[in-house]
């Protein structure tokens, strides 16, 4: 029997997980369009870094199905997991450069596997990558010596160095003062432009929902609660959504 093909980037039904006795995520349903900015809100607990994790294969639901880029995560062969997590981009929460490297060792990291790039081929789009997100000049700085808000750009340039077709960003403006941050969401919005590729954003940031999202879900307790514009969640009567949505 064919595969079912489907154009969503990211395809979840019903999936489950529990840790112990807690379950963590709960019947959740979740799709990716083509191109699209969805944004994740929700507060501290509540699972969506769990979520982006079993995205990419990192921790396994306990029931449900995911498919990521036409490919159905749960019953993937390890290898071919490793190619497909090789067209996903991934900001994690921690976000952690490796000290021990300057900033073009950092970024070229996620390249090592890719052994049909030769040395120029590598170290052209680690200089694209850096440029990018402004930092050109920082090509051999070491991490120490760079502010929260540059390291944030550098992690980024490393998450879209691979040109991703999915990227998920982990909160990628916490800890940064809002000036910082909103230079962040317009650098979300650039890379969405110049890569045409979907994103899950995962904020807490009211500014970077609002300036990123083509779409939002807000989830509570390991479920969503609410789907809409920025404008229809500060809209919505459900408390849960109202002290995320209102400043
Ligand atoms: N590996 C794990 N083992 C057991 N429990 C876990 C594990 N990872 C996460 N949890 C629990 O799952 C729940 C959801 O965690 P998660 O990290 O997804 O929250 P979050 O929504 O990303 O929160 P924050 O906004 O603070 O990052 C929490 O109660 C957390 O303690
Ligand atoms: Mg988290």
């Amino acid at each position: 029997m064919p595969t079912a093909t489907t154009t969503d980037l990211v395809s979840i039904e019903k999936m489950n997980l529990n840790f112990g006795n807690h379950e963590v995520l709960k019947a959740l349903n979740l799709t990716v369009a083509a191109g699209e900015n969805l944004v994740i809100m929700g507060r501290s607990g509540c699972g969506k870094s769990v979520l982006a994790k079993c995205i990419v294969g990192l921790v396994q639901p306990d029931s449900g199905s995911i498919r990521v880029l036409n490919e159905s995560i749960l019953s993937i062969a390890p290898n071919q997991l490793n190619a497909l997590r090789r067209r996903i981009g991934f900001l994690f929460q921690s976000g952690a450069l490796y000290d021990s490297m300057n900033i073009a060792q950092n970024l070229a990291f996620p390249l090592r596997h890719h052994k049909e790039l030769d040395k120029k081929a590598k170290r052209l789009l680690v200089e694209e990558a850096l440029t990018h997100v402004g930092l050109a000049e920082n090509y051999y700085d070491m991490p120490s010596s760079l502010s929260g808000g540059m390291r944030k750009r550098i992690a980024l340039a490393r998450t879209i160095i691979i040109k991703p077709e999915l990227i998920l960003y982990d909160e990628p403006t916490t800890g940064l003062d809002p000036i910082t941050a909103l230079e962040i969401s317009e650098l979300l919005i650039s890379i969405q432009v110049k890569y045409k590729a979907a994103a899950i954003i995962i904020t807490h940031d009211q500014a970077c929902a609002r300036t990123t999202a083509n779409r939002i879900l807000v989830m509570n307790n390991g479920a969503f609660i609410a789907e809409g514009s920025y404008a229809q969640l500060m809209q919505s009567a459900i408390p849960e959504v109202q002290a995320l949505v209102h400043p």
